[in-house]
């Protein structure tokens, strides 16, 4: 084909066709036509595109009117039909939502309209917030498409500083889609005798998935979101599926997938000697988010969707707290009074976090052994405190007092806290806190 600008110059017809409207609304494109829709919706209220864009359109107005007529008719740009969940536009934040479901939804149906049977759609969403996720893949699937799968794009650059040091980098999530055909199902149940309910098909489908992801060694955030494929999947094909007489969302087929790589990734690190089941709450928690983050900061929503699936609750806790049911306390960081030690310094009694996870903003991490409050660790309530506690002995005396130690407070499961230890060290990024572990673990023939 001739390039287009000679094409073009020879008179022939462009071999694109470029519209320029409303994706709800496409009356130039016959049914059932099109091979691929390939979108890159807006995200939600990432970006409020018409009200940034009235400052071009009004003085563009002036110099372009005359070349594009139908491109400034209006005296600002329509904010009506835009598809965002802007709450200045809609009223209120429930109203934004409502209308952002809505105005996707209008789009998903158009693309359904003008796609052959067999074609294919795929859609790119930069995850924010779990709000705009449920929201958008709930009106994705209500229009009648099947999510077949998932996979994370690295859409910002990982030199930029905000992204520094975090594990955000593969932040946008490319969906691939199919129109679900055929008369809508009766609704399918969530959990069934016998292995039949859609909940045992997701953690059937996500097992399957991990074993096909195996040779691809995805990092553990990219592996968790081409899960979350899987699960859609199974989802939205036997959509809509009801729990009792609730309808169950997205997002808690995503929270499923999520607990069966937690299980898997117990399993895993701790080469079957550990899993979620045999660990208190805070412990299986803490485990989980340093094998996908280390100590490295990470999303707060992503570790709500884990939270949600080993059914742990995250609480802001103050010091002493004990841990009762199904918790991990978290302490907002602060800079001077808690800041971190070094190795081996005195600290007084009320310095430290007596939690194990540590929120700054919309971000949380795992504290580091000498972040945490000595009086925790003297009377530790987990078996996470155990694990940071031993190391802090050993740093403060070697082994016999890392030895005394675990004598004291893990005398029927010390083996346990080691196993933890094992993890630590296998695991950490930091080339310090990997050689402090395997000496002790060396220290105790192991
Ligand atoms: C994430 S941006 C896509 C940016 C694009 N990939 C680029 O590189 O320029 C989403 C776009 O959707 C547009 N948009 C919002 N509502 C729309 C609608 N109803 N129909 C068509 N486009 C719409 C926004 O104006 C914005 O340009």
């Amino acid at each position: 084909m001739a390039p287009l600008h000679e094409n073009l110059k020879q008179g022939g017809e462009p071999p694109l066709n470029i519209l320029s409207g409303d994706a709800a609304h496409l009356p130039e494109i016959a049914d059932r036509t099109v091979d691929l829709v390939c979108m890159d919706p807006p995200y939600y209220n990432n970006v409020q595109y018409a009200e940034l864009s009235d400052y071009f359109y009004v003085w563009q107005k002036r110099t372009l009117k005359d070349l594009y007529p139908d491109l400034f008719t209006r005296r600002l740009t329509d904010k009506q039909k835009e598809a965002v969940a802007n709450p200045a536009r809609d009223g209120s934040a429930k109203e934004a939502k409502a209308a952002y479901e809505r105005l996707m939804g209008e789009i998903f149906a158009e693309c359904r309209r003008t796609l052959k049977d067999d074609g294919l759609l795929t859609l790119m969403f930069t995850h924010k917030s779990q709000t705009a996720w449920e929201s958008f893949i709930q009106s994705l699937i209500d229009s009648g498409w099947i999510i077949t799968s998932s996979f994370p794009v690295s859409s910002e650059f990982s030199s930029s500083t905000h992204q520094l040091d975090m594990a955000s980098a593969a932040s946008s999530i490319f969906l691939s889609c199919r129109k679900r055909l055929g008369e809508p199902e009766a609704p399918a149940t969530w959990t069934g005798l016998g292995g039949g309910g859609v909940q045992h098909q997701v953690r059937r489908a996500v097992e399957a998935g991990l074993e096909e992801f195996a040779p691809l060694k995805l990092n553990p955030v990219d592996r968790m979101v081409a899960c979350y494929g899987r699960a859609l999947r199974v989802l939205s094909e036997n959509w809509p599926v009801l729990d009792g007489d609730d309808p169950v969302s997205p997002i808690r087929a995503m929270n499923e997938a999520s607990r069966v790589v937690a299980e898997r990734q117990v399993r895993e690190i701790t080469a079957g000697r550990l899993s979620v089941d045999d660990l208190d709450p805070e412990t299986a928690m803490a485990l989980t988010l340093f094998g996908i983050w280390g100590l490295i900061e990470f999303p707060f929503h992503e570790a709500l969707n884990l939270s949600k699936s080993l059914n742990i609750q995250m609480e802001n806790k103050s010091g002493g707290y004990r841990p009762a049911g199904h918790l991990i306390g978290v302490n907002r960081e602060t800079g001077g009074g808690r800041a971190r030690r070094k190795p081996g310094d005195p600290l007084s009694e009320s310095a430290g976090y007596p939690a194990p996870l540590l929120s700054k903003g919309s971000r949380l991490r795992l504290a580091r052994p000498e972040e945490r409050s000595e009086n925790r660790l003297a009377n530790p309530q987990t078996d996470w405190d155990i694990l940071q506690g031993t190391i802090q002995e050993y740093r403060r005396g070697d082994l016999p007092l890392a030895r005394a130690y675990l004598e004291r407070h893990a005398p029927d499961h010390r083996r346990k806290i080691l196993d933890l230890l094992k993890v630590w060290a296998a695991e950490a990024d930091d080339p310090d806190l990997k050689k402090e572990g395997e000496s002790i673990l060396f220290g105790f023939n192991l």
